[in-house]
């Protein structure tokens, strides 16, 4: 499906990096949203994020030295302070005068929470004054220093709606998902009904019980029941709730470019043994999300003009309304209407 180049949902946190990617004393260069961005800590510990394009020339800063403090430059050697401005001219004579001040490169708001790199693209080019901006996702009942005990991020080699429209489509999970642990592969669909409402920039699917087959859900006790959340830009929380523990999963689905995006996929819990499954755990995500890869690839075909998908009742529903929030997103991003939320609640049946 074609997409309009460089039309991503501004005004809004993207999931950067995990915080252990970005050590102090160290930057790390990404692209995000089609824009080069340095990502880097400072020696005392200070978070910040730069377009990792050097004002002078447009040479990447990510190609010189970060010494803690400021980043130099590998063409002439200016420095740049983590805010972005220039600090120093190292072939400036000293009668010649040149307002460091306005030099600089952009900065974009980042923060760090409960172990994971947020970082912020204003609506417009100018930065958002930091108390227009709202806050990042956090999960409730976790400290601001918890950390994911479980972490995994897949490249996927296609538009993010491409890797974003997986999280929200139950029917595909028989026929894609195969496992011993999760379920075999078209198995028999069982008819699920759910109710889905109204949530902050997208919906939720009420808290329901879940499907026994999966034995993963036996560690939290009994009565099992999940939340499930999704939220602009490409975000799905689910909580999973038993008698004895919780779950947290956060899938976020990241664009790199028009043909690349990152998915990432992670777990916090009160199990406090959980961590030590972290690399099992991230084995069976790599897997699971590459399984989503290979349909989110195939159905992302830019050379086919005037496809139009089809959604059926009620399992391309989640589909539907995401297309629907992006357009109201925009619409309100360009400032033409104030963002109306055009989810209502219903009850929701599908077999999957
Ligand atoms: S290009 Fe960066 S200092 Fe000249
Ligand atoms: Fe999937």
């Amino acid at each position: 499906m074609a997409h309009k180049p460089n039309d991503w949902l501004r005004g809004l946190w993207y999931l950067a990096a995990r915080a252990t990617d970005v050590k102090a004393g160290r930057v790390i260069s990404k692209q995000l949203l089609s824009e080069p961005i340095l990502i880097g800590r400072t020696a005392a510990g200070k978070l910040f994020a730069i377009r990792d394009v050097c004002p002078h020339r447009g040479i990447p800063l990510s190609k010189g030295t970060f010494d803690g403090e400021a980043v130099t430059c590998c063409f002439h050697g200016w420095r740049f302070g983590p805010d972005g401005r220039c600090l120093e001219i190292p072939s400036l004579a000293p009668d010649r005068k040149v307002r460091l001040d306005r030099i600089r490169a952009p900065d974009y708001a980042c923060l760090e929470s409960q172990g994971l790199l947020w970082i912020f693209f204003p609506k417009h080019t100018a930065k958002t004054d930091t108390k227009d901006i709202p806050p990042a996702p956090f999960f409730n009942g976790f400290p601001e220093d918890a950390a994911p005990q479980i972490f995994g991020t897949v490249s996927y080699p296609c538009h993010a709606d491409n890797a974003a429209y997986n999280l929200m489509d139950p029917a595909h999970a028989a026929f894609i998902h195969g496992s011993w642990w999760w379920r075999r592969k078209q198995s028999r669909l069982i008819l699920k009904e759910k109710i889905l409402e109204p949530a902050e920039r997208g919906w939720r699917i009420a808290r329901h019980k879940v499907a026994r087959h999966n034995r993963a859900y036996r560690l939290l006790g009994r009565d099992v029941t999940s939340e499930i959340t999704y939220h602009l830009p490409g975000l799905r929380i689910e909580e999973i709730r038993g008698d004895k523990h919780v779950v947290f999963g956060l899938s976020a689905v990241t664009p790199v470019s028009e043909h690349a995006s990152e998915v990432t996929q992670c777990f916090y819990s009160d199990l406090p043994w959980l961590h030590w499954l972290s690399p099992v755990g991230r084995h069976f995500i790599k897997k699971f999300l590459s399984q989503d890869r290979a349909v989110a690839v195939l159905s992302d075909q830019p050379q086919i003009e005037n496809f139009r998908p089809i959604h059926i009742p009620d399992a391309d529903i989640q589909a539907r309304y995401y297309a629907q929030l992006q357009a109201a997103w925009r619409r309100a991003s360009d400032g033409k209407a104030a963002f109306h939320n055009p989810v209502r609640r219903q009850v929701v049946r599908w077999y999957s």
